[in-house]
């Protein structure tokens, strides 16, 4: 029985005058480097998708030369599945602000961003409203708490396109220009915003690095596997019964008890076909492949990845091609274009699906489709056009008898 975790969810506080900003207040009294550590030894990996150490990226961003430094909160969410940051924004939003906060202060930073999808009316609404009070009640400004932090937040409205998610592209965003990703290095700690060191964290990652100095990492250590430590966010969704956003300890449970114990089971059929255990741009799990623990190395050893948490369940009654025209529509509209082969591969890609409404694929056909994918991901400059054949190649490899016309018994024992 999987259970639900509190250590994000608690705490609903969202009037600012009566909030605290306990964490922040630790932070201030501990000094830059202490308060990095506490993160590094809470072995906290971003939630944003890559699972990046946020402790590395803060330690790499304090040693940067330079008076300006800039700290931005990513709170895109384009990736489709992806709510979580959403009930954070909305349910939890001092939280939010209290993470970001500590991180600007232990990396050096004056000024921050954040950057919340144009889409979400009401977390920007939020947002705006705290940051007016925030600087009214001294909590942004000069000295704050008594200190000689100095810190000023800007809310942006994004733009509405899903390569914006990505680090370079929304740093670009907010300097005013087309949100298309920058070559790296260099990387954003090393020459970001306006050209100066710049950390940009997830919503979530900054959410538990508020509850980490809050609460002491030794709380979120204790929690979850030796790779994967602490609780996640996931946002249940798809033919589910009971969609929504959960809070899981890592290790505690595996994908199919998630599905059934807390998401009420498939809702479309009777079982699941497969289930995207971690956004649009991780493969697809079959059935039998859901009894793997919820971490980000079990998950891998499965096949996938965990991605954004973004948990998607696909009943067995779904049709499998026009599955894969949809994933496929949303990378043609959403490269950017800078990348030959990312923009002309997914096109190609859609076109070539869109001819087999009605017919299976010859092996030719699929070949080519996973070359065009190679040349994609050999090309890109992000991690949109790397990811972006993940699940459509997944789905051919594991559906097979579905999809690939004479696939003989063997082959199908095998891929399975
Ligand atoms: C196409 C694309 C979209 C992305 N969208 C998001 C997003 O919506 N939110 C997010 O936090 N990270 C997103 N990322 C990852 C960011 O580039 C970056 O790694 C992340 O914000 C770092 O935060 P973290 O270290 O706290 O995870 C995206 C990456 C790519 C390539
Ligand atoms: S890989 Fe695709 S989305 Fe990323 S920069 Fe290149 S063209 Fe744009």
């Amino acid at each position: 029985m999987v259970i639900e975790k509190k250590f994000l969810k608690g705490n609903p506080l969202k009037d600012i005058s009566e909030y605290d900003f306990p964490g922040l207040r630790r932070a201030l009294s501990l000094g830059q480097e202490n308060v990095i550590q506490e993160i590094s030894d809470s072995m906290l990996l971003g939630r944003g998708g890559a699972g990046f150490p946020t402790g590395t990226k803060w330690s790499l961003a304090l040693e940067q030369a330079g008076d300006k430094k800039y700290f931005i909160c990513n709170a895109d969410e384009g990736e489709p599945g992806t709510f979580k940051d959403r009930f954070l924004l909305e349910e939890r939003p001092l939280k939010v602000l209290e993470g970001l906060m500590i991180g600007a202060y232990a990396v050096g930073a004056d000024e921050g961003f954040i950057y919340i999808r144009g889409e979400y009316d009401l977390p920007i609404k939020i947002f705006r409203e705290i940051l007016e009070d925030a600087r009214d009640e001294g909590i942004l400004g000069k000295n704050i708490f008594g200190s000689d932090f100095d810190f000023d937040l800007t809310l942006v409205r994004g733009a509405g396109a899903y390569v914006c998610g990505d680090e370079t592209s929304l740093i670009n965003s907010i300097e005013g220009k087309r949100g298309i990703s920058r070559i790296k290095p260099p990387y954003p700690i090393q020459e970001g915003l306006f050209g100066n060191p710049t950390v940009v964290n997830n919503v979530e990652s900054l959410a538990c690095a508020a509850e980490i100095i809050n609460k002491g990492a030794g709380e979120f250590v204790a929690l979850g596997t030796d790779n994967s430590r602490g609780t996640k966010l996931v946002s249940l969704s798809g033919d589910i019964n009971l969609p929504g956003v959960y809070e899981i300890e890592f290790g505690c449970g595996t994908l199919e008890e998630i599905i059934n114990d807390l998401g009420g089971g498939v809702s479309y059929g009777n079982k699941p076909k497969f289930v995207i255990p971690g956004g649009l741009s991780t493969a697809a799990l079959l059935p039998e492949e859901l009894n793997c623990g919820y971490s980000y190395e079990d998950i891998e050893e499965a096949g996938s990845s965990l991605g954004s948490g973004a948990i998607i369940v696909v009943g067995e009654s779904r049709d499998l091609v026009e599955i894969l025209l949809k994933v496929s529509r949303f990378y043609m509209d959403e490269t950017c274009g800078t990348c030959f082969p990312c923009r002309e591969g997914n096109k190609q890609i859609n076109f070539m699906l869109n001819q087999h409404k009605n017919k299976k694929f010859t092996r030719q056909e699929v070949e080519i489709i996973k070359d065009i994918g190679d040349a994609i991901a050999a090309a890109a400059r992000c991690g949109l056009g790397q990811t972006s054949l993940s699940l459509i190649e997944s789905i051919f490899d594991k559906f097979p008898e579905e999809l690939i016309e004479e696939v003989r018994h063997s082959e199908k024992v095998r891929n399975r």
